[in-house]
């Protein structure tokens, strides 16, 4: 659980709908460990989701799918350790919620008490509304995901773009407003087109947060190892580097073997 630090303004679900009624981008990324959750809530994002793209980008797995609530409670507790500003929002994992609303209270309940998050993220609509109802009647806030939903890549076998055709866009419209209804504060919209991530946003008042999904959702949101370069396979259209992590890193890495094998490393001042 972090520490209360008087001096900052903690984010709450309140201050992104602020932000969202006065027309101000909300910035959210991923974070999964202390280190880099200090990095990014230090440089000032307001929501920082621990996604359980960890599955991918910790564990090396293929999908999000097999990423345990142990696993993302670890991942969880790490974050909330060194945020002091940005709200954490929490990825129920893949089997921890579909299909029975009571022990979906019970894998929040464990998130929110174990590791001191502020919020869950649930991916779905219509289906798992009874979920998300018995979460909200705890008091805990909830994130929707609509869209692309990475836990049901087996149902639609690929990573492409959702809801083109106007049906799937039709019931995406009406999973967003009953989001809203239910009382979520927030939902994701991911790899959708952008002109329907427009009419969504201006069809609900929700902050809408895309990845994906164009320039007119309330706030964006991307994976932070992809942000940042550290993989180089991962090419998407959506996707903006801001770094080429990987190329320094390697460089670094190598610089070091090469000072090692040379013996310049340690020298005399790095001696004791
Ligand atoms: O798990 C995750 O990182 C996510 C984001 C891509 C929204 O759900």
């Amino acid at each position: 659980m972090s520490v209360h630090t008087p001096d900052i303004k903690r984010v709450t679900t309140h201050t992104i709908q602020e932000m969202k009624n006065r027309g101000e981008k909300i910035s959210c990324l991923t974070a999964y460990d202390y280190s880099m959750a200090g990095i990014v809530d230090a440089a000032g994002v307001e929501l920082i989701l621990v996604g359980d793209s960890a599955s991918n980008v910790m564990a090396g797995h293929e999908t999000t799918l097999p990423i345990t609530i142990d696993q993302m409670i670890y991942h969880a507790t790490s974050v909330v350790r060194a945020v002091k500003r940005a709200l954490v929002v929490v990825d129920l994992p893949f089997g921890s919620y579909q299909g029975n609303s009571r022990e979906a209270l019970n894998s929040a309940i464990r998130i929110m008490k174990e590791s001191g998050a502020h919020a869950v993220k649930l991916e779905g609509g219509l289906e798992i509304k009874d979920s998300i109802i018995r979460i909200l009647s705890a008091g805990v806030p909830v994130m929707g995901h609509l869209g692309l939903t990475p836990q049901s890549i087996y149902k639609f076998g690929t990573y492409t773009v959702r809801a083109k055709q106007e049906t799937e866009a039709d019931k995406l419209i009406e999973d967003a407003k009953m989001l809203e209804d239910v009382g979520c504060f927030s939902v994701v919209l991911e790899k959708i087109p952008a002109k329907l991530t427009k009419k969504v946003s201006e069809s609900i008042s929700i902050p809408t947060v895309g990845i994906g999904a164009g320039p007119h959702a309330d706030g964006q949101i991307l994976v932070l190892h992809d942000l940042l370069g550290i993989n180089k396979e991962f090419k998407p259209r959506f996707l903006r580097r801001y770094a080429d992590l990987n190329g320094v890193m390697t460089d670094a890495i190598s610089n070091y073997i090469k000072d090692v094998k040379g013996k310049s490393f340690p020298n005399e001042q790095e001696s004791y």
